[in-house]
């Protein structure tokens, strides 16, 4: 099995988009939900470095922002030989938001490796019963 078109696609049409002058390094995601509709991310950086968001998370937080729910599969694209490798930090959230989804790996040469949230993120951080916050 290899990457759906539609959603490469949308994630190469994503990372187009990509706001990354410090790095050049642009990477696009798609995400698509059961009831079909992809939201994309692209990478978008900032002169305070630490600042950057990653693609992975600008799709996801999208998508929440979208109110769209439960997210099937998840497409992830930058030009580099093998396929791109999410850090760690977009790793956690897309256990917490995606844990379920298919997650294919890709390079702009349509290349693709499928792998799960749970691949990605062994031990994951999770918090099942949330303390109520302290409020003044
Ligand atoms: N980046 C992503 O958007 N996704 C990844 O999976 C790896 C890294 C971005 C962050 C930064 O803008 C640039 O790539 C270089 O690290």
């Amino acid at each position: 099995m290899s990457v759906p078109a539609d959603l490469f696609e949308a994630a190469l049409e994503a990372r187009r988009r990509a706001y990354a002058p410090y790095s050049h390094f642009q990477v696009g995601a798609a995400v698509r939900d059961r009831g079909g509709a992809i939201t994309i991310g692209c990478n978008v950086e900032n002169a305070s470095y630490g600042l950057c968001c990653c693609a992975e998370r600008v799709a996801l937080f999208d998508m929440v922002a979208a109110a769209r729910k439960e997210p099937v599969e998840i497409c992830v694209v930058a030009d580099v030989s093998g396929v791109v490798s999410p850090c760690g930090a977009c790793r956690q959230v897309i256990y917490e938001l995606a844990r379920d989804a298919v997650i294919w790996l890709c390079n702009t040469h349509g290349e693709s490796r499928q792998v799960l949230a749970a691949d990605l993120l062994p031990f994951p951080f999770t918090l099942n019963d949330p303390p109520a916050p302290d409020r003044p």
